[in-house]
This record gives structure tokens, C-alpha cells and sequence, in this order.
């Protein structure tokens, strides 16, 4: 499988570094692109025709500009910048048109887990799910002496103030379909990203914690957000499908 991505940044750094079928990069920086000696593209065009799978890991502009594009052109399509199907009618048109034109589309886990404990606990009826965040202030452009609450809302509202560090709340939406809770908290002690999730339905609860090194290129992005496209990418022709 020929894969093209779409953004030269730590994301891409990471899946180029564990896979050899990466075959062609763009960026709106080519210069970004130089240090992996792969084949550079001059156009979004150009990069859907050298690729079979196109991985975005770029921007939620990207992802609004990129993405029915590359599902109109027949080509299958992985989303880092999940903020980038916030809104319901432009991400509803871009699954339809997915299974219209017999494609798939990704979308990794990310910097979080527990995903598979929420799809099957919705299957009975999710009551209640929430997400607290917590990333160093400086990551997040804040000045403060203790660990303190930035942001109490929904991912909708979430996504809009911070684009480049609640990917997963959005995720959360997706796959919930509800207005989650989320809480955004600043300290300017912490190393970490870390995510609490709290669910509650008819299955009972759980709570997931998960306490994330940051990529060495963007401390924005989480380690283990930059190596889920690769768990997607291993279990892509596997007939055995496990703990999915
Ligand atoms: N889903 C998750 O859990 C999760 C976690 C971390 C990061 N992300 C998202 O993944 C994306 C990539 O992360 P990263 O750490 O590699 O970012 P990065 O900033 O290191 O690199 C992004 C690259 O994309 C390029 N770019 C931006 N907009 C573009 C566009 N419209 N067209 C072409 N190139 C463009 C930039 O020039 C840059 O080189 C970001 O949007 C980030 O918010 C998602």
C-alpha cells in the first residue's frame, strides 16, 4: 500500500520513522518536508494520485480543506485533526460520501484509550461522559502559579479555543454522538499530557487515565497520539481483528 501524508510535522516524523510504505509527503512548508529524502509534492492533487491511503496530520484546516477531496478521488483517508469534523453536517457528508464511494476513513485513538470499552458500553446506553485534560500552562499559553481549571465546557467549545490540544474530545463526541463534559486544566509543574475520561451507563462505569509523554518535535502532541496511526496502519489487511 502507497501511503502519501499530508503535514512534515512530529506526527509524521513517527510513522515515517516505523513504516516503509510511505512513499510521498505534502505541506503548505515544503522546506518541513526535506529532512525524510522522500518524494516531496508541489499539490494535494499530486499527493492523491502517488497514494493509495492519505494520512492527514497537518491541521483542522487541512482536514477542511483536504478531506472530500481525497474521498471523492476513491482514496482512503486517515484523520489526526479529528477537531477538523466538529461540525455534524460537514462530518455527516464526508461518511456518506465515504460509503457512497466505498472508502474508508480512520480515525485513530490518539492520545487516549477506552475506546473500546465506550463503543461497547453504548450499545446499552452511555448516561454520562466526561474528560478532564490537564497539559503544562506553557503548552497551553497560560500564566499560573498552581494547577488551575482553563476551560469548563463542551468539545464543541473546546475545539474552538484550544485546535491544537482537543483532538480527543472530539473523538469522544464522535463516538459517544454526545455533548460530552470537558474540563481543561493548566499546571506549570506537570510533564505530561494527561486525559481522565469518566464513563457511566447501564453497563456500570469506568474510568480511564492516561498520562502521555509528549512527542520530542511538538510537546503539543501527545507520544502515544503520533503512534496510533501506526496500530491503524499494522491491523489494515489483518484478517484477525483483536481487542478492536
Ligand atoms: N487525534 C489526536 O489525538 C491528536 C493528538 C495530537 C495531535 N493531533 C493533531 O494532529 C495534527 C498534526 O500534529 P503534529 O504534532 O504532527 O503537528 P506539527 O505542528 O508538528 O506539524 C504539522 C505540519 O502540518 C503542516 N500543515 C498545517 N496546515 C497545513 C495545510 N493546510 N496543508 C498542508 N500542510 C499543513 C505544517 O506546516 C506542519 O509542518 C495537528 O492538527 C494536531 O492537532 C491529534
Amino acid at each position: 500500500m502507497r501511503i502519501g501524508i499530508i503535514g512534515c510535522g512530529s506526527i509524521a516524523s513517527e510513522i515515517i520513522s516505523r513504516s516503509k510504505n510511505v512513499v510521498a509527503v505534502y505541506d503548505i512548508c515544503p522546506d518541513k518536508c526535506k529532512k525524510f529524502g522522500i518524494k516531496i509534492c508541489g499539490s494535494i492533487e499530486e499527493l492523491i494520485e502517488e497514494s493509495d491511503l492519505i494520512i492527514e496530520a497537518a491541521s483542522t484546516e487541512a482536514v477542511k480543506e483536504y478531506a472530500s477531496k481525497i474521498i471523492d478521488s476513491g482514496k482512503d483517508l486517515l484523520i489526526m485533526s479529528i477537531g477538523g469534523l466538529v461540525d455534524d453536517e460537514f462530518r455527516d457528508s464526508l461518511f456518506k460520501k465515504a460509503f457512497e464511494k466505498n472508502v474508508n476513513i480512520y480515525l485513530p485513538s490518539g492520545a487516549i484509550g477506552g475506546l473500546d470499552i465506550i463503543k461497547t458500553a453504548k450499545i446499552a446506553g452511555l448516561n454520562k461522559v466526561t474528560i478532564k485534560s490537564t497539559k503544562n500552562a506553557k503548552i497551553l499559553g497560560v500564566d499560573c502559579k498552581t494547577r488551575t481549571r482553563i476551560f469548563k465546557g463542551t468539545a464543541r467549545e473546546a475545539i474552538k479555543r484550544f485546535p491544537k490540544s482537543t483532538n480527543v474530545t472530539v473523538l469522544l463526541m464522535i463516538i459517544t454522538g454526545m455533548d460530552i463534559e470537558v474540563e481543561i486544566y493548566a499546571d506549570p509543574d506537570i510533564k505530561y499530557n494527561i486525559h481522565e475520561i469518566y464513563i457511566e451507563g447501564a453497563f456500570g462505569s469506568a474510568e480511564i487515565t492516561i498520562k502521555n509523554h509528549p512527542t520530542p518535535e511538538n510537546p503539543k502532541t501527545s507520544y502515544l497520539a503520533a503512534l496510533s496511526p501506526i496500530s491503524i496502519l499494522e491491523y489494515i489487511d489483518k484478517k484477525v481483528l483483536i481487542g478492536v
